[in-house]
Protein backbone atom coordinates (compact mmCIF):
# COMPACT_ATOMS: atom_id res chain seq x y z
CA UNK A 1 0.00 0.00 0.00
CA UNK A 2 1.52 3.44 -0.80
CA UNK A 3 1.89 5.64 1.54
CA UNK A 4 -0.71 8.37 2.52
CA UNK A 5 0.32 11.99 2.07
CA UNK A 6 -1.08 15.62 3.35
CA UNK A 7 0.67 18.16 0.78
CA UNK A 8 -2.79 19.72 0.62
CA UNK A 9 -5.93 20.00 2.05
CA UNK A 10 -7.69 17.95 -1.00
CA UNK A 11 -5.32 14.64 -0.07
CA UNK A 12 -7.79 13.81 2.35
CA UNK A 13 -11.48 13.54 1.38
CA UNK A 14 -13.65 15.89 2.97
CA UNK A 15 -15.14 12.84 5.25
CA UNK A 16 -11.45 12.48 6.53
CA UNK A 17 -11.52 15.66 6.42
CA UNK A 18 -14.40 16.10 9.14
CA UNK A 19 -13.39 12.78 10.93
CA UNK A 20 -9.29 14.55 11.82
CA UNK A 21 -11.18 18.10 12.61
CA UNK A 22 -13.74 16.44 15.19
CA UNK A 23 -11.25 14.43 16.58
CA UNK A 24 -8.99 17.55 16.92
CA UNK A 25 -11.58 18.88 19.23
CA UNK A 26 -11.98 15.31 21.21
CA UNK A 27 -8.23 15.40 22.03
CA UNK A 28 -8.16 18.75 22.95
CA UNK A 29 -10.23 18.05 25.50
CA UNK A 30 -8.43 14.93 26.78
CA UNK A 31 -5.60 17.20 27.08
CA UNK A 32 -7.09 19.71 29.09
CA UNK A 33 -8.68 16.88 30.82
CA UNK A 34 -4.52 15.64 31.83
CA UNK A 35 -5.30 12.19 29.73
CA UNK A 36 -2.46 10.75 28.42
CA UNK A 37 -3.03 9.68 24.95
CA UNK A 38 0.19 7.72 23.49
CA UNK A 39 -0.70 5.58 20.53
CA UNK A 40 2.75 6.64 18.86
CA UNK A 41 5.00 5.31 21.03
CA UNK A 42 8.36 4.46 19.64
CA UNK A 43 7.79 6.53 16.06
CA UNK A 44 9.64 9.58 14.86
CA UNK A 45 9.14 12.42 13.21
CA UNK A 46 11.64 14.08 11.15
CA UNK A 47 11.44 17.92 10.86
CA UNK A 48 13.01 19.56 7.62
CA UNK A 49 12.54 23.62 7.94
CA UNK A 50 13.89 25.79 4.98
CA UNK A 51 11.76 28.71 6.07
CA UNK A 52 11.28 30.08 9.85
CA UNK A 53 8.77 29.03 12.04
CA UNK A 54 7.24 29.55 15.36
CA UNK A 55 3.88 27.43 15.48
CA UNK A 56 4.45 24.80 12.77
CA UNK A 57 7.71 23.64 14.63
CA UNK A 58 6.63 24.05 18.06
CA UNK A 59 3.23 22.47 17.46
CA UNK A 60 4.17 19.55 15.48
CA UNK A 61 7.51 18.75 18.23
CA UNK A 62 5.04 19.06 21.18
CA UNK A 63 2.54 16.71 20.02
CA UNK A 64 4.18 14.35 18.75
CA UNK A 65 6.13 14.39 22.39
CA UNK A 66 1.93 14.18 23.69
CA UNK A 67 1.51 11.15 21.36
CA UNK A 68 4.17 9.68 22.98
CA UNK A 69 6.81 9.81 20.08
CA UNK A 70 10.02 11.65 19.39
CA UNK A 71 11.22 13.93 16.79
CA UNK A 72 14.44 15.68 15.25
CA UNK A 73 14.44 19.05 13.69
CA UNK A 74 16.86 19.16 10.47
CA UNK A 75 17.73 22.94 9.21
CA UNK A 76 18.86 22.57 5.63
CA UNK A 77 22.15 23.88 6.60
CA UNK A 78 23.04 20.95 8.80
CA UNK A 79 22.01 18.29 6.24
CA UNK A 80 23.28 17.85 2.52
CA UNK A 81 20.29 19.19 1.12
CA UNK A 82 22.13 22.86 1.25
CA UNK A 83 25.16 21.44 -0.32
CA UNK A 84 23.20 19.58 -3.31
CA UNK A 85 22.21 16.67 -1.94
CA UNK A 86 18.79 15.98 -4.45
CA UNK A 87 15.24 16.13 -2.23
CA UNK A 88 14.87 12.69 -3.66
CA UNK A 89 17.61 11.24 -2.44
CA UNK A 90 17.08 12.86 1.12
CA UNK A 91 13.60 11.37 0.86
CA UNK A 92 14.87 7.75 -0.01
CA UNK A 93 17.40 8.11 3.42
CA UNK A 94 15.27 9.56 5.58
CA UNK A 95 12.41 7.32 4.48
CA UNK A 96 14.00 4.15 5.88
CA UNK A 97 14.40 5.45 9.27
CA UNK A 98 11.66 7.43 10.26
CA UNK A 99 8.13 6.89 10.15
CA UNK A 100 6.81 10.59 8.99
CA UNK A 101 8.29 13.29 7.41
CA UNK A 102 7.17 16.85 7.82
CA UNK A 103 8.43 19.68 5.08
CA UNK A 104 8.57 23.31 5.02
CA UNK A 105 10.02 23.98 1.86
CA UNK A 106 10.43 27.18 -0.58
CA UNK A 107 8.67 25.64 -3.00
CA UNK A 108 5.84 23.26 -3.76
CA UNK A 109 7.47 21.00 -6.35
CA UNK A 110 10.44 19.81 -4.18
CA UNK A 111 7.99 18.96 -2.14
CA UNK A 112 6.26 16.41 -4.52
CA UNK A 113 8.99 15.09 -5.71
CA UNK A 114 10.06 14.45 -1.88
CA UNK A 115 6.61 12.73 -1.30
CA UNK A 116 6.87 10.59 -4.06
CA UNK A 117 10.40 9.32 -3.40
CA UNK A 118 9.14 8.57 0.29
CA UNK A 119 7.85 5.28 2.12
CA UNK A 120 6.58 6.97 4.67
CA UNK A 121 4.10 10.14 5.09
CA UNK A 122 4.73 13.05 4.01
CA UNK A 123 3.54 16.71 5.61
CA UNK A 124 3.48 20.13 4.12
CA UNK A 125 4.04 22.30 6.85
CA UNK A 126 3.66 25.16 4.11
CA UNK A 127 4.98 25.87 1.15
CA UNK A 128 5.23 29.23 -1.65
CA UNK A 129 1.48 27.28 -2.83
CA UNK A 130 0.04 26.11 0.01
CA UNK A 131 -0.57 25.69 4.11
CA UNK A 132 -2.93 22.94 4.91
CA UNK A 133 -1.80 22.58 8.46
CA UNK A 134 -3.32 25.94 9.23
CA UNK A 135 -6.52 25.51 7.60
CA UNK A 136 -6.95 22.29 9.93
CA UNK A 137 -6.78 24.90 12.95
CA UNK A 138 -8.10 27.44 11.39
CA UNK A 139 -11.53 24.96 10.86
CA UNK A 140 -11.13 23.85 13.86
CA UNK A 141 -11.27 27.35 15.66
CA UNK A 142 -15.01 27.96 13.86
CA UNK A 143 -15.90 24.71 14.69
CA UNK A 144 -15.21 24.96 18.76
CA UNK A 145 -16.32 28.85 18.56
CA UNK A 146 -19.83 28.82 16.06
CA UNK A 147 -20.39 24.98 14.50
CA UNK A 148 -20.54 24.04 11.42
CA UNK A 149 -18.86 26.15 8.69
CA UNK A 150 -20.93 25.17 5.84
CA UNK A 151 -23.12 27.74 4.04
CA UNK A 152 -21.53 30.59 5.79
CA UNK A 153 -19.46 33.23 4.39
CA UNK A 154 -15.80 34.19 4.67
CA UNK A 155 -14.17 36.98 3.70
CA UNK A 156 -9.95 37.09 2.49
CA UNK A 157 -8.87 40.12 2.78
CA UNK A 158 -5.35 41.08 1.69
CA UNK A 159 -2.78 38.83 -0.52
CA UNK A 160 -3.50 35.95 -3.07
CA UNK A 161 -1.11 33.64 -1.22
CA UNK A 162 -0.54 30.19 -0.04
CA UNK A 163 -2.88 30.58 3.17
CA UNK A 164 -5.03 32.06 0.83
CA UNK A 165 -4.94 28.79 -1.91
CA UNK A 166 -5.69 26.41 1.71
CA UNK A 167 -9.03 28.61 2.68
CA UNK A 168 -10.29 27.96 -1.25
CA UNK A 169 -9.34 24.43 -0.88
CA UNK A 170 -11.59 24.52 2.44
CA UNK A 171 -14.48 26.48 0.70
CA UNK A 172 -14.74 23.41 -1.83
CA UNK A 173 -14.65 21.16 0.85
CA UNK A 174 -16.27 22.45 3.24
CA UNK A 175 -19.20 23.81 1.25
CA UNK A 176 -18.67 27.82 2.72
CA UNK A 177 -18.69 30.87 0.37
CA UNK A 178 -15.24 32.49 0.47
CA UNK A 179 -14.88 35.78 -1.11
CA UNK A 180 -11.21 37.28 -1.47
CA UNK A 181 -10.60 40.48 -1.62
CA UNK A 182 -6.71 41.88 -3.26
CA UNK A 183 -5.45 44.48 -5.08
CA UNK A 184 -5.18 43.66 -8.73
CA UNK A 185 -2.23 41.97 -9.35
CA UNK A 186 -2.37 39.69 -6.04
CA UNK A 187 -5.06 37.51 -6.74
CA UNK A 188 -4.87 33.52 -5.82
CA UNK A 189 -3.72 31.29 -8.66
CA UNK A 190 -6.31 31.15 -11.57
CA UNK A 191 -6.08 27.62 -11.90
CA UNK A 192 -6.58 27.10 -8.12
CA UNK A 193 -9.84 29.44 -8.35
CA UNK A 194 -10.73 28.00 -11.46
CA UNK A 195 -10.39 24.40 -9.63
CA UNK A 196 -12.81 25.67 -6.54
CA UNK A 197 -16.40 25.36 -8.64
CA UNK A 198 -18.71 28.53 -7.30
CA UNK A 199 -17.60 28.84 -3.97
CA UNK A 200 -15.36 31.49 -4.54
CA UNK A 201 -15.81 35.40 -5.61
CA UNK A 202 -12.76 37.51 -6.62
CA UNK A 203 -12.88 41.32 -5.56
CA UNK A 204 -10.41 44.00 -5.42
CA UNK A 205 -12.59 46.00 -3.16
CA UNK A 206 -12.17 45.10 0.84
CA UNK A 207 -15.89 46.26 1.72
CA UNK A 208 -17.34 44.36 -1.20
CA UNK A 209 -15.75 40.93 0.44
CA UNK A 210 -16.26 41.65 4.30
CA UNK A 211 -19.79 42.55 4.04
CA UNK A 212 -22.15 39.67 5.89
CA UNK A 213 -18.94 37.53 6.63
CA UNK A 214 -18.91 35.79 9.55
CA UNK A 215 -15.03 35.52 9.61
CA UNK A 216 -12.47 38.20 8.57
CA UNK A 217 -9.03 36.64 7.75
CA UNK A 218 -5.91 38.06 6.36
CA UNK A 219 -2.19 37.50 6.52
CA UNK A 220 1.14 39.33 5.66
CA UNK A 221 1.39 41.17 2.78
CA UNK A 222 5.02 40.29 2.13
CA UNK A 223 5.15 36.22 2.41
CA UNK A 224 8.72 34.25 3.90
CA UNK A 225 10.45 35.26 0.05
CA UNK A 226 8.99 37.79 -0.97
CA UNK A 227 10.72 40.47 1.65
CA UNK A 228 12.68 42.00 -1.38
CA UNK A 229 9.09 43.06 -2.87
CA UNK A 230 7.95 44.48 0.76
CA UNK A 231 7.98 48.35 0.16
CA UNK A 232 5.99 47.83 -3.29
CA UNK A 233 3.46 45.52 -1.15
CA UNK A 234 2.98 48.17 1.12
CA UNK A 235 2.14 50.88 -1.42
CA UNK A 236 -0.41 47.69 -3.55
CA UNK A 237 -2.01 46.93 -0.53
CA UNK A 238 -3.28 50.36 0.68
CA UNK A 239 -6.48 50.46 1.80
CA UNK A 240 -6.60 46.65 2.38
CA UNK A 241 -5.65 46.53 6.24
CA UNK A 242 -8.63 44.85 8.45
CA UNK A 243 -9.91 47.74 11.10
CA UNK A 244 -12.71 48.36 13.05
CA UNK A 245 -14.33 49.93 9.87
CA UNK A 246 -13.94 47.07 7.79
CA UNK A 247 -15.10 44.48 10.72
CA UNK A 248 -18.14 46.95 10.85
CA UNK A 249 -19.57 45.57 7.45
CA UNK A 250 -19.18 41.81 8.58
CA UNK A 251 -21.47 40.05 10.93
CA UNK A 252 -21.81 41.19 14.21
CA UNK A 253 -20.75 38.21 16.03
CA UNK A 254 -18.14 37.51 12.91
CA UNK A 255 -14.13 36.32 13.74
CA UNK A 256 -11.69 37.85 13.03
CA UNK A 257 -8.53 34.76 12.03
CA UNK A 258 -4.87 35.46 11.13
CA UNK A 259 -2.65 32.74 10.79
CA UNK A 260 0.58 34.75 12.76
CA UNK A 261 2.75 36.35 12.28
CA UNK A 262 0.94 39.74 12.10
CA UNK A 263 2.41 42.97 11.67
CA UNK A 264 0.05 45.53 13.29
CA UNK A 265 -0.69 49.02 11.20
CA UNK A 266 0.12 46.87 8.17
CA UNK A 267 -2.49 44.24 7.02
CA UNK A 268 -4.57 44.53 10.19
CA UNK A 269 -5.22 47.26 12.71
CA UNK A 270 -4.17 46.64 16.68
CA UNK A 271 -7.91 47.58 17.59
CA UNK A 272 -8.64 44.29 15.69
CA UNK A 273 -6.46 41.90 16.58
CA UNK A 274 -6.34 42.44 20.26
CA UNK A 275 -9.80 43.35 20.08
CA UNK A 276 -12.92 41.22 21.16
CA UNK A 277 -13.41 39.80 17.63
CA UNK A 278 -10.41 38.05 17.12
CA UNK A 279 -9.86 34.05 17.81
CA UNK A 280 -6.15 34.20 16.80
CA UNK A 281 -4.49 33.00 19.60
CA UNK A 282 -7.20 29.98 19.94
CA UNK A 283 -6.16 29.39 16.11
CA UNK A 284 -2.58 29.42 17.19
CA UNK A 285 -3.22 26.74 20.04
CA UNK A 286 -5.43 24.93 17.86
CA UNK A 287 -1.80 23.91 15.19
CA UNK A 288 -1.12 21.76 18.20
CA UNK A 289 -4.07 19.75 18.81
CA UNK A 290 -5.45 19.84 14.72
CA UNK A 291 -1.77 18.29 13.72
CA UNK A 292 -1.96 15.80 16.67
CA UNK A 293 -5.02 14.86 15.16
CA UNK A 294 -3.12 14.22 11.59
CA UNK A 295 -0.34 12.33 12.66
CA UNK A 296 -2.81 10.37 14.55
CA UNK A 297 -4.74 9.86 11.50
CA UNK A 298 -1.70 9.12 9.34
CA UNK A 299 0.34 6.78 10.76
CA UNK A 300 -1.79 5.34 14.31
CA UNK A 301 -2.21 1.69 13.71
CA UNK A 302 -0.19 1.47 10.77
CA UNK A 303 2.59 -0.65 10.92
CA UNK A 304 5.69 0.20 8.80
CA UNK A 305 6.46 -1.43 5.74
N1 LIG B 1 1.14 30.24 11.09
C1 LIG B 1 2.34 29.65 10.99
O1 LIG B 1 2.54 28.73 10.18
O2 LIG B 1 3.28 30.16 11.82
P1 LIG B 1 4.84 29.81 11.83
O3 LIG B 1 5.43 30.39 10.57
O4 LIG B 1 5.34 30.48 13.07
O5 LIG B 1 5.02 28.33 11.85
N1 LIG C 1 1.90 33.60 3.98
C1 LIG C 1 2.84 33.53 5.06
C2 LIG C 1 2.36 32.58 6.10
C3 LIG C 1 3.24 32.44 7.30
C4 LIG C 1 2.73 31.43 8.29
C5 LIG C 1 4.20 33.08 4.52
O1 LIG C 1 4.24 32.21 3.65
O2 LIG C 1 5.20 33.63 4.94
Amino acid sequence: MKSRHFLTLPDLTPAELKRVLARAVEMKSMLKRGERHTPLTGRTMAMIFEKSSTRTRVSFQVGMAQLGGTSLFLSPRDTHLDRGEPAEDTARVLSRMVDIIVIRANSHAMVERFATHSQVPVINALTDLDHPCQLLADIQTWIEKRGDIADRKVAWIGDGNNVCHSWISAARMLGFKLDIATPKGYEPKAEIVAASGDCVTLHHDPKQAARGADIVVTDTWASMGQEHEKAERIKAFAGFMVDGALMKLANRDAVFMHCLPAYRGMEVAAEVIDGPQSVVWDEAENRLHAQKALLEFLLAGKERK
